[in-house]
C-alpha cells in the first residue's frame, strides 16, 4: 500500500502534484474564481470585512500563509489563532466576520470547538477539510475541500500544501467579490497557481541534494529555521515537520529578530535554514544570512532560480521556480519536507509514527 515508497511521508510528499492539481481542478473559470465551486455565501465573500482563521499545527501554518495572501490580495484584515486559544478568549467576531477553519482530518477537537463558538456569536464558517463527511465539514456553512486524498503518516505534508492552494483560492474569490483587484490579475494568479504542480516536480527532483544535506545536519541537536513575511510562516511548518519527526530540536524565526537574542544561539556550524523567496525583503533576509554566516553558521538557503547573489553565503542553495509571490510557500516548503523525512530517516525514527503524536487528536 506504500506504492513502493519506504515510508508513507514520502510517498505523500511524490503525491503533491496530484493532490494540488485535484485541489485546483474546476475552481477557476473564464470569470477569475468559480464561486459556485467555493460553496461561501457570495453576500459574506462581498460584505465580510474581517477574517478569522482558526486551526491547530500544520494547518495553523496554513492559516498564517492564509493571511498574507488574503491582506495581500483582498485587502482585508486577517487574524489568525491556534483553535485551543480561540475557543477560551471571548473572540471579536459577528455576522460580517467569514471564519476560516482548516483541518485535514475535520475532527481535531479544538478546531471544532472552535468552529461551534464562532456560530454561536453569529459568525459564517467556512471548513477548509480533507476528508468528506467529517465533523467539521458536516456543521461548517460551507466547506472548501481540499482533495489531498488520504493522508497516513502522521507529519501532514500534501494536506498542507493543498490547504494553501485553498487559501489562495479564498483570497481570490475574496479579492473578486470586494473588487479588490483587476480581473486580469485574479486571472494571472489563477494561471501561476495551475502552474504549481508542475513546479513542485521540479522541487521534488532535487531529493538527492537535500539528501545530502540531511547528511549534514543529522548529527545536530538544534537547527534553524529564518524568514521573512511569508518564509516566516514557512519557516515555523519546516521548523514543526522537522523536529516531529526527527527529534532534533528546531525553531524558526522571522529573520529581523535574530538581533534581538536568537542570535546569541548562533555558533560554529549550528545549521540555519534560510528561507530566501520573497523578492520585496530579499536584501533584507541576505543580510541576515550574512549575520548569522558571520557566526559561522552552516547555512541551507531556499531560493527563487536565478539568484545569483545568495549562493556566496549559502552552504547550499536549494531552489524553488519563479512564480508570483503568494505561491512560493508551496513549492518552498516541499525541500523542507524532504530535509525532515531524510534526517529522520538517516536517525533511524520512526518516521511515519512519531512517538507521543496521533493522527487525529480528538481529545482537547
Ligand atoms: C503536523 C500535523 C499536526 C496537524 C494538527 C491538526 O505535521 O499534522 O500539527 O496539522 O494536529 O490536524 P488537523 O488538520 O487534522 O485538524
Amino acid at each position: 500500500e506504500k506504492g513502493g515508497y519506504d515510508h508513507f511521508m514520502i510517498k505523500e510528499i511524490y503525491e503533491q502534484p496530484k493532490a494540488l492539481r485535484d485541489t485546483i481542478k474546476g475552481r477557476f473559470n473564464e470569470d477569475g474564481v468559480n464561486l459556485d465551486e467555493i460553496g461561501i455565501d457570495k453576500e459574506l465573500l462581498t460584505k465580510a470585512n474581517k477574517v478569522v482563521i482558526v486551526a491547530c499545527g500544520t494547518a495553523y501554518h496554513a492559516g498564517l500563509v492564509g493571511k498574507y495572501v488574503i491582506e495581500n490580495l483582498a485587502r482585508i484584515p486577517v487574524e489568525v489563532d491556534i483553535a485551543s486559544e480561540f475557543r477560551y478568549r471571548n473572540p471579536l467576531i459577528n455576522k460580517k466576520t467569514l471564519v476560516i477553519v482548516v483541518s485535514q482530518s475535520g475532527e481535531t477537537a479544538d478546531t471544532l470547538a472552535a468552529l461551534r463558538e464562532a456560530q454561536s456569536k453569529g459568525a459564517k464558517v467556512l471548513a477548509v477539510t480533507n476528508v468528506v463527511g467529517s465533523t467539521i465539514a458536516r456543521e461548517a456553512d460551507s466547506v472548501l475541500y481540499t482533495w489531498a486524498g488520504p493522508e497516513i503518516a502522521v507529519a501532514s505534508t500534501k494536506a498542507y500544501t493543498t490547504q494553501l492552494a485553498a487559501m489562495i483560492t479564498v483570497a481570490l474569490a475574496l479579492a473578486q467579490c470586494q473588487c479588490a483587484l483587476p480581473c486580469s490579475e485574479i486571472k494571472a494568479i489563477a494561471e501561476s497557481l495551475k502552474a504549481i504542480p508542475g513546479q513542485v516536480e521540479t522541487v521534488l527532483a532535487q531529493a538527492d541534494k537535500v539528501k545530502e544535506i540531511s547528511e549534514q545536519i543529522k548529527g545536530w541537536d538544534d537547527v534553524f529555521f529564518i524568514g521573512r513575511s511569508i518564509d516566516y510562516a514557512v519557516a515555523l511548518e519546516g521548523s514543526l515537520k522537522l523536529k516531529e519527526i526527527s527529534y532534533i530540536h528546531a525553531e524558526a524565526y522571522a529573520a529581523g529578530e535574530l538581533k534581538h537574542g536568537t542570535l546569541a544561539l548562533i555558533t560554529d556550524n549550528i545549521p540555519v535554514i534560510a528561507l530566501a523567496t520573497q523578492e520585496q525583503v530579499l536584501d533584507k533576509t541576505v543580510s541576515n544570512i550574512q549575520e548569522v554566516k558571520a557566526r559561522d553558521a552552516y547555512v541551507i538557503a531556499v531560493a527563487q532560480e536565478g539568484n545569483k547573489e545568495i549562493g556566496k553565503f549559502a552552504e547550499h542553495v536549494l531552489t524553488i521556480p519563479r512564480t508570483h509571490a503568494a505561491l512560493t510557500p508551496i513549492l518552498a516548503v516541499v525541500p523542507l519536507q524532504m530535509l525532515a523525512y531524510y534526517t529522520a530517516v538517516a536517525r533511524e525514527c520512526d518516521v511515519d509514527k512519531p512517538r507521543n503524536l496521533a493522527k487525529s487528536v480528538t481529545v482537547e
